[in-house]
Order: structure tokens, then sequence, then C-alpha cells
């Protein structure tokens, strides 16, 4: 058997940035790809590359044994998949499209209700690094679909992991990096701002405070460990020592003209704990704030 013929059919619907990415990443592979998008004219270029175009997305399901969703919003998906009932039963369902826990959950069930079976896959990657090696992809869904269909899976991103039976949690984990990453991204903006004000080139800081910086995702498994065993008592760093060097950020901000909304949040979140009795405690000790909502 060659190559290709061991290769399932695969559709893929929605063809914008990230759709278009994934079905070239596959054709690249020699799979077999059917593809259908709303508007037609985004699937010349595939077709020129060997896609067939499908009429319909119940055409393009019906043509191939994965079917590859990824389009915009997760009520966009449910609504799609749903047109495409009928001819779902025995296929596996790939959806790729960014939503909610909840809404990916909703998907599974309608496909599975429907016969077929369901991956919902967290894509941590932008589209020009689809079908790199280092692209990773959170899974949530059908254990045997993902070990079925894994080497094709591992050409969207040599890094998919299934991360749980519940398509949800994916969705959760993606979630999670994007949270953390829109954090550390305000934080470090902030600071290029009291840099910049400073005449400081921020390339300048970023090389010589690299130890520093490259040491911070180390703090993680550290404070996952103090909040899954819920004890947060520390001999050092302890939340009443990062006080004062807040209040001196605050206070440099202030003289400098930099925006302090984003030090003042971080202020009060410390002061708050440290009144609560916790100024021994360690920052994860914050993570009880949070979650009161
Ligand atoms: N782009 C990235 O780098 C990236 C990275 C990670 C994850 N993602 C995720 O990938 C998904 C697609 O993103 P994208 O960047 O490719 O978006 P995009 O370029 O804006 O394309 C959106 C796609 O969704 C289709 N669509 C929107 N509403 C639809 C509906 N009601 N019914 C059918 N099709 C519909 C569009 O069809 P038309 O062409 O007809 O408008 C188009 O194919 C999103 O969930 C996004 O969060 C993207």
């Amino acid at each position: 058997m060659s190559e290709n013929a061991e290769k399932v059919a695969v559709a893929v619907l929605g063809l914008g940035e990230m759709g278009s990415a994934l079905a070239g990443a596959l054709l690249d592979a020699g799979y077999q790809v059917t593809v259908w998008n709303r508007s037609k004219d985004k699937a010349e270029p595939l077709v020129a590359k060997g896609a067939h175009q499908a009429a319909t997305p119940e055409a393009a399901v019906g043509a191939a044994e994965v079917v590859i969703v990824n389009v915009k919003g997760g009520a966009a998906a449910t609504e799609l998949l749903g047109t495409a009932g009928s001819v779902l039963p025995g296929r596996t369902v790939v959806d790729l499209t960014d939503g909610t826990s909840e809404q990916s959950r909703a998907t599974g069930q309608l496909v599975t209700a429907h016969g077929a079976d369901y991956l919902h896959g967290q894509i941590m990657t932008i589209a020009p690094a689809i079908g790199s090696p280092d692209a990773v992809v959170f899974y949530g869904g059908s254990t045997p679909a993902f070990d079925r269909h894994q080497a094709l899976l591992r050409v969207l991103g040599g890094r998919a992991t299934l991360v749980s039976p519940d398509p949800g949690e994916s969705v959760l984990y993606g979630m999670a990096v994007h949270d953390i990453m829109w954090g550390l991204l305000n934080g470090f903006l902030h600071a290029a701002a009291l840099l910049g004000n400073a005449g400081i080139q921020i390339g300048d800081f970023t090389k010589h405070a690299e130890p520093s910086l490259a040491a911070l995702p180390s703090l993680f498994p550290m404070l996952a460990d103090e909040i899954d065993r819920a004890e947060f008592a520390t001999p050092y760093g302890a939340l009443e020592h990062h006080l004062p060097s807040i209040d001196d950020l605050i206070t440099e901000s202030r003289a400098r003209g930099i925006d302090t909304n984003l030090p003042n949040h971080t202020r009060a979140l410390v002061a708050e704990a440290i009144n609560a009795g916790h100024s021994h405690d360690s920052y994860a000790r914050l993570v009880q704030r949070f979650s009161r909502g």
C-alpha cells in the first residue's frame, strides 16, 4: 500500500486565515482534502494545490472520514455541523474553532448524538506555524479518535496532546495560556512605558535583564504545587515583602506620568490579602481572591 493510500480522506470546513493553513498543511503532507467555505472564492488557492471543492458542507463531510471545522466562533461551528448532521455518522469531527468550554461541549454532544466521534482542538499558534513540529494543539474528546488519527493531527501541529476526554477542558487549557500571556504582556508593556519614559532602550533592558525574565516561567510549577495543596505559608518572598516594591513602582510611575491602573490593581489585591491576615503567605494566596469572582 502506498503512503497516500493509507491516509484518510479529510474535509476542511472554513477557509479563513487558519482554515486555509490547515488545509494547506494536509495537502503538503499528501492527504486527499475536500474543502468548503461560505465565501467560495477562498477555496481557489487550495484547489490550485490539489484540493477538491465541495458545493455544500454536507457534500464535504460526506467525502471524508475526518472532518475539520475551523470557523469564527463556537456558535457558527455548532450550526454548521448541525446542517451536516445526516452525513456525520461514522466520521470523526475535529473542531478547531475557538469558543467557550460550554460551546465545545454542546458541539461535542451534537456530533456524538449523530453517531460521530468528536475532538476539540485548541490551536496555540498563528497560521504560518501550522504544520511545524513545535506547534502546540491541546485536544479534548474521544481518546480512540485521537489515537486513530494521531499522525494526521501531528501534521497540523507536531505537539498535539490529548489533555482530557472532556472537550471543554482543552478549551480551558488554551484560555489559561492566553490569560497568562495577557497578564505578562501587560506587565511587560507597562514596564516598557516606564523605561521608555526614562530614555532607556527596551532592547537594552531585555538583553541585560534576560536571566531575570527567563526565570519567571520557572515560578509556575512552584505556584501550581502551592495552589493544588492549598498551602501558602512561605519562609521567603511573602506578600508583606511585595507591598513596598509595588508602592515604589506606583510612586515612580506617577512621578513620570505613567498610567498607574495596573500596579494600583496589583496593590489592591496584595493589600486585601495582607489585611485578611495572610502577610506571611506566598503570592499564590491571591488565587483565592480570584476564585471568589
Ligand atoms: N488566525 C490565527 O492565527 C488563529 C490562531 C489560533 C486560533 N484561531 C482560530 O481559528 C478560527 C478561525 O480563525 P481565522 O483566523 O481563520 O478567522 P478568519 O480569517 O476571520 O476566517 C473566519 C472563517 O469562518 C467562516 N465563518 C464565519 N462565520 C461563519 C458562519 N456563520 N458560517 C460558516 N462559516 C463562517 C468564514 O467564512 P467566510 O470566508 O465566508 O467569511 C471564514 O472561513 C477561530 O476560532 C480562531 O480563533 C486562529
